[in-house]
């Protein structure tokens, strides 16, 4: 799959710098082109002298060398994929800056090809909100950002921020490159996640104990499959990292409505797997409501549905995918769902299973198809859920194509 692939590989200065060396024996047996830039600081902890050796091509690593100007305009746009491994805070940190000050910033801001980085550092380091925000805006603009190991780390303790291994980077770049892996190129999605919170006075608010967790990781999983989409998500102290992910941060089910809105018609695919309150207070006290002696009534009135005016408003062609949580007729509950609101899968999961619903790390679903399809998974993690869930729109086009 990397046959013929031209990558430029940057390596900074992070102690997994000598990963770096598998990476390249990996990425040369593939039959993939590399050409290795280093950074003054990288040739600390490997030298170029092994990278030069095993690439097959001398490594670069100043913008001027005996007098003569190094081309990073064309070494930029020769690369189809910058990969950066490891790299470190600082180098994430000038390249989300602009910073030009070593070939390889100067390779990363000329360069017009996807770049993906690896990032490696302490945890203390790699968990600093300066390197958090950095990583957001390189995701932001559409940069790769892999996730980050946990383990042994450098300073000897154990905690996130090692680099993902050779090999994992390896696998990321052959699905990548892979037709197969971005099947959903070209098509946009949008996704709801998390609670929301309807408030009762100032200080007090209606909620539930979703996390988003399940609505993020499908958003990513898209996102994994070459879509480009815009997630719109309650409160909730999750977010996510993932570059090709526009987050719309909403509090209550009528801003998570709005924002829908605003967004659905020119939307391909359509996943609601927020937990919408069904309702809110009737009204909103302005002054915190204080205690009396007696038992205190609340009205409550219903808030819009989301999913079911998606499905109004369904356009053809469009995708819509809507979750279900049931504890009782979970089946008739689910399929009752599908049809009234015009969705073309649902997702169900019922309380009843033990690791599936809200708050955790896992989930056990069943998803149905609007054509009477019925696939039941075993407990997965959230994110391996998610890619089943994916799997299931990638495969009605299929079908759509095929009919
Ligand atoms: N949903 C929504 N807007 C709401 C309520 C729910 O978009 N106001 C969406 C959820 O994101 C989910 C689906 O509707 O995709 C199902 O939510 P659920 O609470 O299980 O179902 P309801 O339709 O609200 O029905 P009920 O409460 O009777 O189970």
């Amino acid at each position: 799959m990397l046959k013929g692939k031209k990558i430029v590989l940057g390596v900074t200065g992070s102690i997994a710098a000598y990963k770096s060396a598998h990476l390249v024996r990996l990425l040369v047996k593939q039959d993939a082109q590399v050409r290795v830039v280093m950074t003054a600081a990288a040739e600390g902890f490997i030298s170029p002298l092994t990278l030069s050796t095993l690439s097959g091509t001398r490594v670069q690593s100043e913008l001027v060398r005996e007098e003569v100007w190094n081309n990073h305009v064309r070494l930029g746009r020769w690369a189809d994929l910058l990969l950066i491994a490891p790299a470190s805070a600082n180098t994430l940190s000038k390249m989300a800056a602009g910073v030009c000050d070593n070939l390889l910033t100067a390779v990363f801001l000329s360069s017009s090809c996807p770049v993906v980085f690896a990032p490696a550092m302490d945890e203390d380091m790699w968990l600093h909100s300066a390197v958090q925000s950095n990583v957001r805006l390189l995701g932001s603009r559409g940069n790769y950002i892999l996730p980050v190991g946990e383990g042994e780390l450098a300073s000897g303790l154990v905690g996130e921020g090692r680099m993902a291994e050779p090999e994992e980077i390896l696998e990321w770049l052959e699905h990548y490159f892979s037709a197969a892996g971005r099947p959903l190129e070209g098509r946009t999605a949008l996704v709801t996640a998390g609670p929301t919170h309807e408030p009762l006075d100032p200080v007090r608010f209606l909620g539930n104990r979703s996390s988003g967790r399940m609505g993020i990781s499908v958003a990513e999983a898209l996102v994994s499959a070459g879509a480009t989409v815009r997630l719109v998500l309650g409160p909730t102290h999750l977010g996510t990292r993932a570059p090709g992910i526009a987050v719309t941060r909403v509090e209550t089910a009528k801003e998570m409505r709005d924002a829908c809105m605003e967004n659905a018609a020119n939307t391909d695919i359509l996943v609601m797997a927020a937990a919408v309150a069904d309702y809110r207070p009737g009204s909103v006290s302005p002054e915190k409501i204080r205690k009396s002696s007696g038992p205190l009534r609340l009205e409550l009135e219903k808030t819009p549905d989301i999913l079911a005016e998606m499905g109004r408003e369904k356009r053809p062609g469009q995708i819509l995918v809507g979750f279900s949580l049931e504890t009782d007729h979970e089946t008739d509950n689910a399929l009752r769902k599908l049809r009234e609101k015009n969705l073309d899968l649902i997702v169900l999961n019922s309380l009843k299973e033990a690791g599936a619903g809200f708050g955790g790390t896992t989930n056990k679903v069943t998803i149905f198809g609007k054509e009477g399809s019925e696939t039941r998974y075993p407990l997965k993690s959230k994110s391996a859920v998610a890619a089943d869930i994916v799997k299931a729109i990638i495969d009605l086009y299929h079908v759509r194509e095929a009919s």
